[in-house]
């Protein structure tokens, strides 16, 4: 199953692509599935927050992930289409390395232009699948006032008006390369190297936003299920991204 290609369904406005794809998953729509809009009306992004979603402005879409690979694999799904968005953007826009603001915001220029939601849908205690809800600004030419010092679109780094439709072709390859061998080795090893050169934060002081406590460490690079590893003079956290969010200690990044 996990060999076949990415099936597409596209609607002018939805309330969010996240929210159509559980839909979607409870109807019996499996693994492969992406569903796309326009534009929407609630869309969300991480710990709450609105992702906004002007029409046309932005690609917004969901991808399906089939049950039996996302219980233990669930944590590593964003960090694969973290890299395989950054490797499809390459494709259409002169950057050669676009970085990752851990776990998977994508980062151009020191600003935000990509985020994942990730979600597990869970029946019960048995897993249905997981949903992986990818936003990316294309076309804005400025932002809300809260995000103007933090994001920016394709358009305003290139000046040009990218090519979704190659794009989503770029996109299909790289998540079937990046998830085969994902599903193949089960952890995140392979990509790490990858990954790390991406790191935006390598090797500099980053502040985890841990409800528990805040504290400052350097940001060493993932481990291979994908946490942060970060320095705390000698003592090294392992960071889940379920529980905590990172700052650069100078801002956003
Ligand atoms: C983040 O906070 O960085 C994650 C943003 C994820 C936004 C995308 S847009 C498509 C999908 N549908 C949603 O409602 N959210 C995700």
């Amino acid at each position: 199953m996990s060999s076949q290609g990415l099936r597409w369904y596209s609607y002018p406005v939805l309330d969010s692509t996240n929210e159509e794809a559980k839909r979607l998953l409870s109807q019996g729509f499996g693994h492969g599935t992406v569903v796309e809009a326009l534009e929407q009306t609630k869309g969300k992004g991480r710990k709450g927050r609105t992702w906004f979603s002007k029409k046309g402005e932005g690609l917004y879409f969901t991808l399906i992930v089939e049950p039996q690979e996302t219980g233990e694999m669930a944590a590593g799904l964003t960090l694969v289409m973290a890299i395989a968005v950054c490797r499809a953007l390459e494709e259409i826009i002169p950057f050669d390395r676009i970085q990752i603001k851990w776990p998977n915001d994508l980062i151009i220029n020191r600003k935000k232009v990509c985020g994942i939601l990730a979600e597990l849908i869970l029946e019960g205690s048995q897993i249905q699948g997981a949903i992986l809800g990818v936003g990316i600004n294309l076309l804005q030419e400025t932002f809300e006032e809260e995000l103007k010092t933090k994001a920016t679109s394709l358009y305003l780094e290139t000046g040009q008006v990218p090519d979704v439709a190659a794009f989503k072709e770029a996109l299909e390859h790289y998540w079937m390369e990046y998830y085969e061998k994902y599903r193949e080795n089960k952890t995140l090893e392979f990509l790490r190297e990858e990954y790390q050169k991406r790191l935006v934060n390598l090797g500099q002081t980053v502040r985890v936003l841990d409800p528990q406590g805040e504290y400052e460490g350097i940001a060493r690079g993932i481990t291979k299920e994908g946490y942060l590893i970060v320095d705390t003079e000698g003592q090294i956290q392992h960071v889940s991204s379920g529980e905590v969010s990172v700052r650069g200690v100078y801002g956003y990044v």
